[in-house]
């Protein structure tokens, strides 16, 4: 049995031996050049004066285009067309592309871009919250509202109010391998390209649309990404779309991969978020109305951030039954990089803003955080509906919350640390310690409901050995062998048999971005219906040779076994072959039950939920704001888990993840627009000596998928990034502990952050 093993990530060797091939390893033809953009280095201006002598004199240089060179269309965008590949006369930000060049050498390239004499006439920028909100600089026409009941009245007749802001920072998404693309141009008008990116359909049809050729003469191949983390959802576009315009334009494969300030400079990034909120609450704790605010910086062009807005409204009940709720939310265009996908997609955001709401009830009402918490979970069974539905109105089914945080109190020994914690703060003034447990509940799809198909190629070679391929890539959280193990187990093989293929838009057409965790499910159900086809059509064709009936066939141990008869699964195959039996299937999945409005809030976006649990306990020090980890505990419901060494590792990148966004990542731009923080020496990512000293992570033993997914998994990347906020809100609890006033800590909580929060709260004090 190959599914739900423990195998080791397929690469794995390949990774640690340093011999796995990502884009920029792959041997190019003789003659191939490299890329550079030129940027903009103002946030808004029109291009008074732009000259590129210098840079074509410069050594090595081959070409420099500018947008009037591009052939046909300048159009990058994922959604609404508002993104060009190179600026047409204005620029919106500090890092946009102006121009191109195209040099013998990577480094020619690059020394040449930086030559040009760019003159603006500068016009003013909006760059913060506050400027957008001034200037009513925004996508769509004004915020979108979803409500459930009367929220504002909820709230004004409520015993308690809790009210406050909470200012959440982006995160870079800091994959090791940046951005990368290579375009081979072919005979005719083919071309040919490698990226690295989580869309190769939208990199085909964004190439095909920049070329000026039908889809068709495209081919895109992805074998992997040094990570993605939705920063390769949409901002590969812009390197695929530069090498195939200039491989096109002089006849030689072009590559072109960023330089890590460069990628930082001019990527998107998480959206940052201001949440204001107002919840009204009974002298229980129970909430009985919340009213939120969101307000999400989205940079300069649309990208993703409907949809990413949509999730963090949608995620604004985290597990919490909101009998009535009231959410606004603002897309505030910026003249900053343009916010895109990141990790749980908006999602996050979302959840953090009901968090914060609990954690501070809890705290004025001097409760444990955890009974708050737990009394407004949604209700494992209620004979009132109502209270199970949510407040975009999908039923919550499967409510797991209430076992795992359970078993994760006692596993933990929550209530004996909180005790400890207690103890510890009574008589150490400057070292304070906090805990902090807190549930996720992510919905799994695409929200854009059309997204949620898939497709798949399977090969039976005569040998029998396979050839499995399908529309999802892979990017390190191990799809590919997750998938894999699908494949040999609907043909009783051992793994070896199967071989992982490169994502190839000639092979699997009309794909999804491998994004909304759904890689699994869609890729692994299309795959497993290929193989299914290719089964049923050995097991018919050998039954009938042995005057057996097909259900007396069984693939096992890498046999066909047929009643009497036994053949190994090569053998099985070549006869099958030598009776000109088809051994080569396509496999289509479409998820089924989804129904969706989002204008309105209504519906059911999601398949199921997945959901998961984290207790972290952290110490500060309050001179200094230092603070470490010291102990995490996770319970995570991955359903029956595909392989479960695979998806622990995504639980613990996951939650390694979200505590850095909220803990020690910090994205600082000047007031001029200019990102400060664009390399490792400025922008610290959480390192291996982070990670919690101690750090317990366990599958939920009793999980198993109700809804009927591919061998009833669950969806695993990246519901676990919600996990770290039990990082934020533990440290919010350490300074807690230095007054009696609601820390009401920002995020991220840098130790500045945190040293201004302990004296705030000591102020308070005095
Ligand atoms: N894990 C690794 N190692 N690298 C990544 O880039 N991306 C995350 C998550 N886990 C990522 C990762 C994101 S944003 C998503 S949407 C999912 O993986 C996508 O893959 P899946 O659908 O196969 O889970
Ligand atoms: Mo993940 S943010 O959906 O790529």
């Amino acid at each position: 049995m190959n599914v739900a093993r423990a195998l080791p990530h397929d690469s794995a060797r390949l990774h640690v031996t340093g011999t796995a091939r990502y884009v920029d390893d792959i041997p190019v033809p003789s003659g191939t050049l490299s890329l550079a953009f030129g940027l903009s280095a103002t946030a808004r201006g029109r291009i008074t004066r732009l000259d590129l002598g210098p840079v074509r004199s410069a050594t090595g240089v081959v070409a420099v285009l500018t947008a009037g060179d591009l052939p046909f269309a300048n159009d990058i965008s994922p959604s609404v067309h508002d993104e060009p590949l190179l600026a047409v006369g204005e620029v919106f930000y500090v890092g946009q592309p102006v121009f191109l060049v195209a040099a013998e050498s990577h480094l020619s390239a690059r020394r040449a871009a930086r030559k040009a004499v760019i003159e603006y006439e500068e016009l003013p920028a909006v760059l913060t919250i506050d400027d957008a909100l001034a200037a009513d600089s925004r996508f769509e026409d004004g915020p979108l509202v979803w409500e459930k009941g009367d929220a504002k009245s909820a709230v004004a007749s409520s015993d308690h109010v809790a009210e406050g802001t909470l200012e959440l920072g982006g995160q870079e998404h800091f994959y090791l391998e940046g951005q990368a693309a290579l375009a081979l141009p072919q005979e005719g008008d083919g071309m040919v390209v490698h990226c690295s990116s989580q869309h190769p359909t939208e990199i085909q049809h964004k190439v095909a649309d920049a070329l000026g050729v039908p889809m068709h003469s495209v081919r895109v191949e992805v074998r992997r990404m040094g990570g993605g983390f939705g920063g390769k959802e949409s901002q590969g576009n812009a390197l695929a779309c530069a090498c195939a315009v200039a491989a096109r334009l002089t006849g030689r494969p072009c590559r072109m991969r960023y330089d890590r300030d460069d990628d930082m400079t001019i990527t998107g990034k998480r959206h940052d978020f201001r949440i204001v909120y107002r919840a009204g609450y009974g002298s229980d704790g129970r909430i009985r109305g919340v009213d939120f605010i969101h307000y999400g910086r989205c940079g300069w062009s649309q990208d993703l951030s409907l949809p990413v807005a949509d999730r963090a409204m949608l995620q604004s009940d985290n597990a919490y039954h909101l009998p009535a709720a009231r959410i606004e939310s603002h897309r505030l265009r910026t003249n900053t990089q343009s916010a895109t996908a990141f990790r749980g997609f908006g999602g996050p955001q979302g959840t953090i803003g009901i968090e914060r709401v609990i954690d501070h009830i809890a705290n004025d009402l001097g409760r444990d955080p955890l009974e708050i918490r737990k009394l407004n979970y949604y209700p494992e069974q209620d004979t009132r509906e109502t209270a199970r539905t949510t407040h975009y109105g999908m039923p919550v089914e499967d409510f797991a919350l209430h076992a795992i945080t359970e078993e994760l109190e006692s596993t933990s020994g929550y209530h004996e640390r909180r005790a400890a914690v207690a103890e510890w703060n009574a008589v150490n003034s400057v070292l304070k310690k906090g805990i902090a447990l807190t549930p996720a509940k992510f919905g799994i799809s695409f929200t854009l409901t059309h997204l949620n198909q898939a497709g798949a190629l399977v090969h039976v070679y005569q040998d029998g050995s396979i050839h499995m391929n399908h529309g999802g890539t892979e990017m390190g959280q191990g799809l590919f062998q997750k998938v894999a193990q699908v494949a040999a187990g609907q043909f009783g093989v051992p793994l070896e048999a199967v071989r992982v293929t490169p994502t190839d838009t000639g092979k699997v057409p009309n794909t999804s971005a491998t994004a909304a965790s759904s890689g699994s499910d869609l890729n692994g159900m299309a795959v497993m219906r290929a193989c299914a086809t290719i089964r049923d059509r050995m097991a018919e064709h050998l039954a009938m040779e042995h005057q057996a009936t097909v259900a007396d066939v069984r693939f096992m141990d890498g046999q066909v076994v047929v009643g009497e008869a036994a053949y190994s699964f090569a053998d099985a195959a070549r006869k099958c072959h030598e009776g000109r039996i088809s051994l080569s299937a396509t496999g289509f999945y479409r998820t089924p039950k989804l129904e969706w409005n989002r204008l309105k809030g209504r519906g059911r976006p999601f398949f199921y939920f997945a959901y998961g649990a984290a207790v972290s306990e952290v110490v500060l020090d309050t001179l200094t704001g230092e603070n470490r980890i010291l102990r995490t505990d996770i319970l995570h419901d991955a359903g029956t888990s595909l392989n479960p060494a695979i998806d622990i590792g995504q639980v613990e990148g996951g939650f390694v993840q979200g505590a850095g966004w909220l803990t020690m990542e910090e994205l600082v731009w000047d007031d001029r627009g200019r990102l400060r923080t664009h390399a490792p020496s400025t922008y610290k990512i959480p390192a291996c000596s982070d990670r919690p000293d101690v750090f317990n992570v366990s599958l939920w033993p009793r999980g198993r998928n109700r809804e009927d997914t591919i061998h009833r998994s669950k969806a695993v990347g990246e519901p676990p990034l919600l996990l770290g906020i039990s990082a934020f809100l533990a440290l919010s609890d350490a300074v807690a502990a230095c007054g009696t006033a609601y820390p009401a800590l920002d995020a991220p909580a840098t130790p500045e952050r945190l040293l201004a929060a302990v004296r705030r709260v000591r102020d308070m004090e005095t």
